[in-house]
């Protein structure tokens, strides 16, 4: 039998390639993965990457996201069919209308977005940085999208702007109720409760923290308590286990676990090296004005 983590440490050096994985990914990839984090540092080490090959073990906006930061480099997505609903509830063509109700307020597009609607947007975010990109910009009025669930979290902690929102929403965040956060607090007293803001608005507001998935584990890491419910996927539970043994973390809601980012395996990373699969390929046209709306949220954060 193929040892696959020896075998990946041998074809990585071969490809001269480098692993990136998101903290949503199984332990089984983070533990070959050379980076691990949140969207916002993964495309930060995807644009300064010194290697041939980066495989990016995640969802298809991620990857592609890599691609259009390093465009000479060959991109791998191990799982051609890891995509992102949120992503893939908006359109060029959707956003291109709404832009035309909306002439001249510029827009700023979630990192959880196709390459298209990067390319019509003015400048990128993430859940880590969102804040800090809405309120770095000059104008009253400004269009966000996808997530209508992160833009009325960045509406609330920036009351002078007027966000025009889409109405997208992370299908995994959204099975979380209000309901089930009062029922965590009746049954964890002393716990802290960690919440990602692509939760509803009657859920985040209920939060004791409200952060990216590194924000959540960076929180969980410092904090001088020891119980933590956590409200996003179930990868920040594992590793947040593993790394903090003597803390304990409860899921929110069983619902928690993203479809998408499981599909991912350590065979799916030895085939994706070995074969050279699943080549990330993005227009020219879109890499130019995608790379731009990223290069501004980058010298932003
Ligand atoms: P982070 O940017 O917090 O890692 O989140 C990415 C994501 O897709 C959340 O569902």
């Amino acid at each position: 039998m193929v040892d696959l983590t020896m075998e990946i440490q041998r074809l990585k050096q071969d490809r001269n390639a480098v692993i990136l994985a998101h903290n949503y990914q199984l332990d089984e990839v983070q533990r070959v993965a050379d980076y691990v984090g949140d969207s916002l540092y993964l495309s930060k080490v995807a644009a300064n990457s010194k290697q041939d090959v980066i495989v990016f073990c995640g969802v298809r906006f991620m990857a592609e996201t890599a691609k259009i930061l390093s465009p000479t480099k060959t991109v791998l997505l191990p799982e051609k069919d890891a995509g992102c609903p949120l992503a893939e509830m908006i359109t060029a063509e959707g956003l291109r209308a709404l832009k035309s109700k909306h002439p001249g307020v510029p827009v700023v597009c979630y990192i959880n977005s196709s390459a298209e609607v990067k390319a019509q947007s003015d400048i990128c975010c993430t859940s880590a940085n969102a804040v800090k990109i809405v309120a770095s910009l000059p104008d009253h009025k400004v269009i966000f999208v996808p997530d209508e669930n992160l833009g009325d979290y960045v509406a609330k902690q920036v009351p002078d702007k007027e966000l025009i929102l889409w109405k997208g929403h992370c299908v995994t965040h959204a099975k979380v109720k209000a309901e089930d956060v009062k029922q965590v607090r009746e049954l964890y007293k002393a716990a802290k409760i960690l919440i990602h803001p692509e939760c509803n608005p009657a859920v985040v507001r209920l939060a004791d923290f409200v952060g990216s998935t590194s924000e959540i584990i960076r929180y969980a890491e410092e904090s001088e308590k020891t119980t933590f419910v956590i409200g996003t996927e179930m990868g920040v539970v594992c590793t947040l286990r593993e790394t903090l043994p003597n803390k304990e973390f409860f899921l929110l809601h069983p619902g928690l676990v993203c479809p998408n980012m499981k599909k991912t395996r350590l065979e799916s990373v030895y085939q994706a090296l070995r074969n050279h699969q699943y080549e990330i390929d993005v227009e020219e046209e879109h890499i130019v004005l995608a790379q731009r709306t990223l290069q501004r949220m980058l010298e932003v954060v």
